[in-house]
């Protein structure tokens, strides 16, 4: 199995319609320790049941906005692994009402917690981890094609997606001396709970069925198989990268 042996650590799982789910099934299928990491207290109760069914070690609390919660989960996963060779981010998080509306209209401190939570997280759980990544080690995040193009509503996540690519690729160089790959997937659109959030949402899936080349939506199992890809040593040689998985929507033009 293309995961045997390896310790893969996801965050963001909230419910079975994450991104995150799809992965960790896929994951477990094929080989893969899971450890699910949740965002805070209310959702542990909906996070059990899922970490039992997908046999999970262990699940841990953090919010990944915090400094404090982040250095506890880094303690906690040394504990229980000592190593992590997988680690999912599959956060994201912006205020309502920075979802809808003009962009000009986005406050400084929407701003800002979109950016912290969506894009900053990524490099503090990077550093906070970087002792504990194992030599072919893989760090993968979630974007989406608002990062370089303007969608309507995406507005403070589309700057947020940009700056975690952006941060992708540092990331890559910084962590590529010890061998380890930082990579993203482009997920076309999915109906979560995050994209619920973003006004008009349903508009961009049927645009996706009638405009992209595969003619449909993706589903979570297009996403987990990719992010198996960038897990394993099938992706020895790719880094830095913006894999898409978006039925190939980003190659239109008119
Ligand atoms: N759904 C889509 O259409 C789509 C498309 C492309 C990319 N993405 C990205 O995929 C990722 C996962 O989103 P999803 O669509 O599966 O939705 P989701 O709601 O299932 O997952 C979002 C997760 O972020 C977590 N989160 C939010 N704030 C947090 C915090 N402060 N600390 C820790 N965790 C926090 C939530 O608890 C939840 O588990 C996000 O980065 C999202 O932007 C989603």
């Amino acid at each position: 199995m293309l995961l045997s042996g390896k310790k893969a650590l996801i965050f963001g799982v909230v419910n079975k319609r994450s991104i995150a789910y799809g992965i960790a099934k896929l994951f477990k299928e094929n080989g893969a320790s899971l450890a699910l990491s949740y965002a805070a207290d209310p959702i542990k109760k909906r996070i059990e049941p899922i970490a039992e069914e997908l046999g999970a070690d262990f699940i841990v609390q953090c919010n990944v906005g915090s400094d404090e919660e982040i250095a506890s989960t880094a303690a906690t996963v040394k504990e229980h692994w000592g190593v992590v060779d997988v680690l999912v981010h599959s956060v994201a998080y912006a205020n309502r009402e920075d979802l809808q509306g003009r962009f000009i209209d986005t406050s400084r401190e929407g701003f800002a917690v979109a950016l912290d939570v969506s894009a900053f997280s990524l490099v503090a759980l990077c550093r906070a981890f970087e002792p504990m990544f194992s030599d072919n080690g893989s760090v993968m995040a979630m974007s989406y094609y608002g990062s370089g193009r303007v969608v309507a509503n995406y507005n403070a996540m589309g700057v947020a997606k940009a700056a975690l690519e952006s941060s992708v690729r540092y990331l890559a160089v910084d962590l590529g001396e010890k061998g380890v790959r930082v990579n993203a997937i482009s997920a076309g659109p999915v109906k979560t709970m995050a994209a619920s959030a973003i006004s008009g949402f349903h508009t961009i899936l049927s645009h996706i069925e009638e405009r992209a080349p595969l003619k449909r939506n993706i589903s979570l199992e297009d996403v987990g198989k990719c992010a198996l890809y960038l897990a394993s040593d099938l992706s020895s040689g790719t880094t830095g990268d913006i894999v898409f998985v978006d039925s190939g929507y980003n190659i239109m033009g008119l």
